[in-house]
C-alpha cells in the first residue's frame, strides 16, 4: 500500500500556435460575422500553427515552460502522459515523441485520447500513477492542433495565415461554410503540468467525478481515417470533406450544460464538499454560453468562475491547462484555494476533478 495520499501539481505552462486569426479573417473564407462568432460562441481570436508545427512541437513548448516553472528539470521526470486527438502520426502517440524532444529516453510515454475530457481524465490517470508510487515526477501534457481539421484550399488557407489578401472563389467560400458552425470554434495550443507527491497531504488532486456514454458518438466524430474502412483513408474521404469533425452542435451543447454541472456537485459530493467550499470552477472552454449556462445552473459569481475563450477558442486538451496556468499566474488562484475542472467532449466523455491548490 503506498502512502502518498495526494498527487499534486508542481508547476505548469502553455504555448499557443504562431499565427492570431481573429473573427474578421475567417469572414473572408467563409459565410460569418465576427458579430455571430462574438454572440454564439464568445470567441473573438484563436491561434493556428504555421505548417510545419505538430502537436508534439506545441507540447514541447508547453512542457519546457511547467518545467521551469516547476523547477524541475527534464531528466528527472521519470513519466509522461499526453492528452491529445490531433497527433502528428496516426501513429505513434505524441508522448514519445514529446520525449524525444526533451532529449529523453527510456521512460514510460502514454498517449490518452478523450478529447475535450482528456486533461481530467488524464489528471486521473497521473494521479493514480503518483498514489500508486510508479512515478515520482510526472510531466502531463494536453495539445492539439486543430488546424489540420479546417477544411481551406491552400489559398483560403493563405487569407487565414495573413499571407495573402486575394479573395477567394464563391465557389470555395461555399465549400468552407459548410463547416463554418464548427472552423469558427477552434484553435492550436498546448498546456502542460508537472506532478509530483504532495508533501503535506492536504495539497493536490482529492477527488474525480469520470462518465462517458458511447451512445451519441456521431453527434462528434471523424468519419474518416478509421479502420472501418479499408484503406483507412481514402481521396474519396478528402473530396467529401469527411476529414473535418461532423459535429451537432446543439446536442454537444445541451449535453455540456446538463452533464457538467452534475459533475461539478457529484465530485463535491465524493469528497466531503460543498459548492460553497469551491473557490473557483474552471471549465473546459468549448463555448463562452456553455460555461455561462454551467455558471447559471450552479448559481455562481463570476469571480467563482474562470473564461478566456474568448482569446484562445476551443483547444480541447489544452484548455484546462492554459486556463489553469493563467490563474496561477495572475493570483486569481492561492494556495489553499479549492478548484474545481470540468468538462464534456466527443464519446461522449465528461466529469470533474476537485483539487486544494
Ligand atoms: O468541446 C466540445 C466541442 N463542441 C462544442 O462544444 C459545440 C457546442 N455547441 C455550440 O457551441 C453551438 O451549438 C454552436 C456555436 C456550434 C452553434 O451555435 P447555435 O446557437 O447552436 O447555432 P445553430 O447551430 O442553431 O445555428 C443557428 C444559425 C443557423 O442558421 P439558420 O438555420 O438559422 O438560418 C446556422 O446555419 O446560425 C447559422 N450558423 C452560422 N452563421 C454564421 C452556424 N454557424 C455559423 C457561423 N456564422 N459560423
Amino acid at each position: 500500500m503506498s502512502a502518498i495520499a495526494h498527487s499534486r501539481i508542481l508547476g505548469s505552462g502553455f504555448v499557443v500556435g504562431e499565427h492570431k486569426v481573429k473573427n474578421e479573417v475567417l469572414s473572408k473564407v467563409c459565410d460569418t460575422t465576427d458579430e455571430w462568432i462574438k454572440e454564439r460562441s464568445g470567441i473573438e481570436e484563436r491561434y493556428f500553427v504555421r505548417e510545419g508545427t505538430g502537436t508534439s512541437d506545441l507540447g514541447l513548448g508547453a512542457a519546457k515552460k511547467a518545467l521551469e516553472n516547476a523547477q524541475v528539470d527534464a531528466k528527472d521526470i521519470d513519466y509522461i502522459v499526453v492528452a491529445t486527438m490531433t497527433p502528428d502520426y496516426y501513429f505513434p502517440g505524441v508522448g514519445s515523441l514529446i520525449q524525444a524532444k526533451l532529449g529523453l529516453s527510456n521512460i514510460p510515454a502514454l498517449d490518452i485520447r478523450q478529447q475535450c475530457s482528456g486533461f481530467i481524465y488524464g489528471l486521473q490517470v497521473c494521479d493514480a500513477l503518483i498514489r500508486s508510487g510508479a512515478a515520482k515526477k510526472l510531466l502531463f501534457v494536453g495539445c492539439e492542433i486543430h488546424s489540420g481539421f479546417m477544411p481551406f484550399s491552400k489559398k483560403g488557407w493563405d487569407v487565414v495565415m495573413g499571407e495573402s489578401n486575394e479573395p477567394i472563389s464563391q465557389e470555395e467560400k461555399d465549400w468552407n461554410s459548410k463547416f463554418r458552425h464548427l472552423l469558427v470554434l477552434f484553435g492550436d495550443a498546448a498546456g502542460a503540468v508537472v506532478m509530483g507527491p504532495s508533501e503535506d497531504g492536504k495539497r493536490g488532486l482529492l477527488g474525480f467525478s469520470l462518465h462517458s456514454d458511447g451512445n451519441n458518438v456521431e453527434s462528434l466524430y471523424v468519419p474518416s481515417a478509421g479502420f472501418k474502412y479499408r484503406p483507412y483513408f481514402s481521396e474519396a474521404h478528402v473530396k467529401e470533406g469527411r476529414f473535418v469533425p461532423v459535429m451537432d452542435g446543439r446536442t454537444v451543447f445541451k449535453m455540456a450544460v446538463t452533464k457538467m454541472p452534475e459533475a461539478v456537485m457529484e465530485v463535491c459530493q465524493k469528497t466531503g464538499h460543498t459548492l460553497d467550499d469551491i473557490n473557483l470552477v474552471i471549465p473546459h472552454q468549448a463555448n463562452l454560453r456553455i460555461s455561462e449556462g454551467v455558471q447559471k445552473q450552479l448559481k455562481l459569481p463570476d469571480s467563482r468562475m474562470y473564461n478566456n475563450i474568448q482569446r484562445y477558442g476551443n483547444t480541447t486538451a489544452a484548455t484546462i491547462p492554459i486556463a489553469y496556468d493563467e490563474c496561477r499566474t495572475s493570483g486569481r488562484i492561492k494556495q489553499g484555494d479549492l478548484v474545481c475542472f470540468v468538462g464534456l467532449g466527443a464519446g461522449f466523455h465528461w466529469g470533474a476533478a476537485l483539487m486544494r491548490e
